[in-house]
């Protein structure tokens, strides 16, 4: 889709950039955040008109609701400066309909899909120029929803802002991680708020993860609540593997998140020769596929982290290894189809570009 023009939205333009202090050739993931940010309110049952203003802070009441009963989500999302020099941000629509899924989980307002896409295409052209165009790099947007309301009472609130950040960013991981398999802690029940991108979720993993990286791993990867029997998500992306040549992963539940790269990747094997089983996946499974050499490709997959490969996982205190990534290996192949079609060295056939393009 590409799109030349939006109605324009109120802005406030920063005095001085802060561009200059960006270190383009060591992107840390989430180190810095562009000039701008773009607000909306929701205020009398309605989302208000967004406007743009320099980044900074904001007044916040410590009564506000979303400190208190965690009524916050948000989404990651990536744009990029492609090979024509247009901008493409890359499936808006699958993400405002993921976020619209986390909202509507909270009790928090959905937000029209028109206002989320439009709101994402201003802030990126206003800081066009944070877009970075070294190889893995992009421009990550963050867009989040809170409770704003100051109150005590236990209660849905009334008054919420949305707002869009961005952040130049490059690889999420340095390499490839090192993942335990978590049968103590729980990241979410069938039922809970796993499936929705709330606050909450992230803030609950923090104890477990730094548990497993006092032990020297990555990463949790998270497995069911009943039983510990089953993998759900590694918390900062889904997981993926390559069984008997075929691509597995664990089914969507209500305790994992659908995630947008999980659903580019299986959307493009079947291009890539390679068939998808979605179900469930036993750890059991896995270990007899490490035990037999039937297990060729272990990967992580999402917005921040795109294909991560995993080197290790830990089952019951043993250390499998994953073999080394190949030119050949499937994670490569649809790491570098994604990256190809989002910077228009191959069609996108599927229609998940949305395409700004560059003022000539
Ligand atoms: C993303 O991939 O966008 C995430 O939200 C994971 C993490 C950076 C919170």
């Amino acid at each position: 889709m590409t799109t030349t023009s939006i109605p324009a939205i109120a802005t406030k333009r920063i005095a001085k950039s802060r561009i200059s202090e960006v270190d383009f050739n060591n992107l840390e993931f989430g180190k810095y955040i562009s000039d701008h940010m773009l607000m909306v309110d929701y205020v009398n049952g309605k989302w208000q008109e967004p406007s743009i203003l320099p980044f900074g802070d904001i007044m916040m009441s410590p009564a506000m609701l979303s400190l208190h009963y965690g009524q916050s989500v948000f989404e990651g999302m990536k744009a990029f400066r492609n090979k024509n020099g247009d901008i493409c941000i890359f499936r808006p629509q699958k993400h405002s309909e993921r976020l619209n899924k986390s909202l509507a989980r909270m009790c928090m307002p959905e937000i029209p899909e028109e206002l989320f896409i439009q709101s994402l295409h201003a802030i990126v052209e206003t800081d066009e120029s944070w877009i970075p165009t070294s190889e893995g790099a992009s421009l990550y947007i963050r867009p989040v929803v809170f409770a704003y309301e100051p109150r005590l009472g236990v209660k849905i609130a009334d008054h919420f802002k949305f707002f869009v950040l961005t952040s130049p960013a490059g690889a999420y991981f340095s390499k490839p991680t090192r993942l335990k398999v978590e049968e103590t802690f729980v990241r979410a029940a069938e039922g809970g708020t796993g499936f929705a991108k709330c606050a909450g979720n992230y803030g609950g993993a923090f104890y477990p993860t730094q548990v497993a990286r006092q032990e020297g791993f990555d990463q949790v990867l998270w497995t069911d609540a009943k039983e510990h029997k089953y993998i759900d998500e590694a918390g900062v992306m889904n997981v993926m593997f390559v069984i008997d040549g075929k691509v597995i992963t664990p089914k969507l539940t209500t305790a994992l998140l659908d995630g947008v790269t999980r659903d580019t990747i299986i959307k493009l094997a079947p291009s890539l020769g390679m068939t998808v089983e979605e179900r469930r996946v036993s750890v059991a499974e896995i270990e007899e596929a490490f035990k037999k050499g039937t297990l060729t490709e272990a990967f992580g997959a999402g917005t921040a982290a795109v294909v991560s490969p995993i080197a290790a996982i830990n089952i019951h205190g043993v250390d499998y290894t994953v073999p080394t990534v190949t030119s050949n290996s499937f994670q490569q192949r649809a790491k570098e189809k994604l990256n190809n079609i989002r910077l228009g060295f191959e069609p996108d056939v599927h229609g998940w570009n949305y395409i700004i393009p560059a003022a000539r």
